[in-house]
């Protein structure tokens, strides 16, 4: 079985979480445009969306489900979202696609959060993955020395805006340990809009798309 049905097995498992009449929060990437596909069967069931980037919301409007705006429906259900990697605790690395922003926005504004992965995703420790962090442009070489301070090796991702007009900084190297410790030191650095590590605010369930079927595993 290929990555991509391992994912897709992950996204379809994932409705069974959305409640009639109800918005839900929806990420951005690969694993996601696979719920967005199962979404889009049961669109008549959900009163619409608040997408995390403007991929998302594309494909979202291309199956015509309604896209909403996160201020005015208030605090969500429910959140289902991709991850780079995620430990046994649900702590993430997020922002391969460079969403993490909104997607820490969605997160934090629902009540819970389903992570859907396909089962490479997950890793004892942190970090392989090298960290996305977003920063304004005229920090980009501040928040980069202060990165390498801390151990980790920056790489301006090339050719690359976010939805929000700001850069990221892919970092390497960096001890994972604590992360939600490390999430907390590297949002206080000047600069940075938000760092890739969703450890305060961790996933609740993680659906976890493998060979065998799907794992659902819980802190
Ligand atoms: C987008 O910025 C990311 O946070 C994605 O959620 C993450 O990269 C997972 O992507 P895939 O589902 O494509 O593996």
């Amino acid at each position: 079985m290929s990555i991509d049905d391992m994912k897709k097995r992950a996204a379809e498992a994932a409705l069974a979480y959305v409640e009639d009449n109800t918005v839900v929060g929806v990420g951005t990437g690969s694993t996601v445009n696979h719920f967005i596909d199962a979404l889009a069967r049961i669109k008549h069931r959900v009163e619409g969306v608040v997408s995390s980037s403007e991929a998302s919301t594309q494909r979202l409007k291309a199956c015509k489900i309604p896209v909403l705006d996160l201020n005015a429906v208030g605090p969500l259900p429910l959140y289902v979202d991709g991850a780079d990697e995620a430990n046994r605790q649900l702590q993430l690395i997020k922002g391969g696609g460079g969403a993490l922003t909104r997607e820490k926005i969605v997160a934090a504004a629902s009540d819970k959060f389903v992570c859907i992965a396909d089962q490479s995703k997950l890793v004892d420790v942190l970090g392989h993955f090298p960290l996305p962090v977003e920063v304004i442009p005229m920090a980009r070489s501040h928040v980069g020395r202060e990165l390498l301070k801390r151990g980790g090796q920056p790489v301006l991702r090339e050719r690359f805006v976010t939805d929000n007009g700001n850069l990221i900084l892919d970092v390497y190297n960096l001890h994972m340990l604590e992360p939600a410790k490390l999430e907390a030191e590297l949002n206080n650095i000047a600069g940075v809009v938000t760092v890739g590590i969703f450890a305060l605010r961790p996933a609740d369930v993680l659906l976890l798309g493998t060979a065998d079927g799907v794992q659902t595993l819980q802190p």
